[in-house]
């Protein structure tokens, strides 16, 4: 039998949370109970204090930047609500996203569509709802022209810019792409009105990201040199960073982390994390905008100095603390004897809590809350999905719980409204898909609806 020593990695957790998680188990029980496992919980108002701290931020960093939140993130339709009660825009990336952003009260001049090479009819309910659409290719620029002209309107539109620190990925026009969309532009001004740059980056890196920025600042100057007046704007995209696990005991984390800390072979493939310890967002939105770009002067100060404004969409960011998921223990298997660890399952899949995509574990160790009253024994186990794949773990790391776990009990998944509840959810096995209970706290007691517009 192998010695098992888990670590322990907890996660941070907003006030509500903790409010919410120690002082109401009976609400979150009744919740669960009626409605269903794995139940997600959604926390609007965390969302809308992340809203005005980041705009806080921003405003700090003496840059013009306007927020539009990344809907990908999570499909609720309360935060898209939100956004639109706090006078942010948002970014979406289908048809289906730009309805369901309307629908929710956001005014079409505040959203952004991104995605690469888009339908048809995203570009032209993009052109009826004078959204501004970030074009990914000489032709994709021509498709929207096109509908443009048939709706007679003037379509707003970024140009998507491959970035020098990424010239191989497949989103965005390369040099000379780029320049033939400039002049597609002015040439076809009556139905396109150019009005910046936006690009892609894989990562979270500031400095990178600020790199980037710079650049697209510079395209913008040459698009308006060459007679593109309106080209003012910088899409910097999503990408701030955020922070789950306490950053030391991420590091701790990382220097210990080793193969026999996870269930059946999941290391043996290689195992890369999302940096779960990594930067506050609002300290990244300060490094980006104050970061050196020509010299000693700082991104947000030459965009000031050559009059560009900035749009970032943060998604996961702006849902740190926004959300989480409770799971019911369905049976566990006491493998201690022979294999050092036992394997609860719970009633849902993985693909409710997932870094299945990235073939990685959510790491923040889940919250027991115990259905009857056990005594404290070190037990560590996964959680395995209760469907019939081998590989539906819902936590492949072997959590040190500190009591055993029983059918019956809870586990709580802290922080994962930022694509860790609802990005591939399935309805396999022909289940039902989780449903999403919004619980505002307000000042007195919790009051819950489901989400839906
Ligand atoms: C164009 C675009 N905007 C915004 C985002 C949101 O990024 P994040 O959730 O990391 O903030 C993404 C993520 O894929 C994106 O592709």
């Amino acid at each position: 039998m192998s010695e098992v020593h888990p670590f322990a990695l907890t996660a941070l957790r907003h006030p509500t949370v903790s409010t919410l998680v120690d002082g109401h188990r009976a609400l979150l029980a009744e919740l669960l109970d009626g409605l269903g496992s794995p139940l997600h919980v959604v926390l609007p108002e965390v969302f809308e204090e992340n809203i005005a701290v980041l705009r806080q931020a921003f405003a700090e960093t003496g840059a013009d930047v306007e927020i539009l939140f990344a809907k990908k993130a999570n499909k609720a339709d309360c935060f898209v609500r939100s956004a639109a009660a706090a006078g942010i825009g948002v970014d979406v990336a289908s048809a289906a996203e730009l309805v369901k952003a309307l629908a929710g009260g956001v005014p079409g001049h505040r959203i952004g569509i991104s995605g690469p090479e888009k339908d048809d009819t995203l570009h032209s309910l993009g052109v009826q709802h004078d959204c501004l659409v970030a074009v990914d290719s000489v032709s994709e620029l021509r498709r929207l022209a096109a509908t443009a002209r048939v709706a007679h309107r003037q379509v707003r539109v970024l140009l998507r810019a491959r970035t020098g620190s990424q010239p191989g990925s497949r989103f965005g026009m390369a040099a000379a792409e780029r320049d033939a969309a400039v002049d597609q532009c002015l040439e076809l001004i009556e139905h396109v009105s150019l009005r910046g740059f936006s690009f892609h980056l894989n990562g979270y890196s500031p400095e990178e990201r600020a790199a980037a920025a710079n650049e697209m600042i510079g395209y913008c100057l040459d698009a308006k040199r060459r007679g593109a007046q309106a080209a003012d704007l910088v899409n910097i995209g999503g990408g701030l960073p955020m922070r789950y696990v306490d950053p030391r005991l991420w590091d701790e984390f990382l220097q210990h982390n080793e193969p026999a800390h996870y269930h059946g072979t999941k290391t043996s493939r290689g195992l890369h994390f999302y940096p779960y310890g990594g930067l506050p967002t609002t300290q990244a939105a300060h490094m980006i905008m104050n970061h050196p770009v020509d010299g000693d002067e700082s991104l947000s100060a030459k965009a000031v100095r050559t009059g560009i404004r900035f749009i970032v969409e943060p998604g996961r960011s702006l849902l740190d603390q926004a959300g989480f998921t409770v799971f019911r223990v369905q049976q566990v298997e006491d493998r201690r004897d022979t294999d050092g660890y036992a394997i609860a399952t719970v009633a849902g899949n993985s693909l409710s809590l997932c870094e299945q995509w990235f073939n990685t574990d959510y790491l923040p160790d889940p919250i027991l809350l115990s259905a009857q009253s056990v005594a404290d024994e070190e037990f560590p186990a996964c959680v395995a999905g209760s469907t019939c794949l081998e590989n539906d773990m819902v936590t492949w790391r072997k959590i040190g719980f500190a009591r055993p776990v029983r059918p019956g009990d809870h586990l709580v998944y802290l922080n994962t409204a930022g694509y860790h509840s609802d990005f591939l959810e399935s309805r396999f096995h022909d289940t039902a898909l989780p449903l999403k209970a919004v619980l505002r706290l307000g000042h007195g007691s919790p009051r819950w609806r489901l989400d839906g517009i």
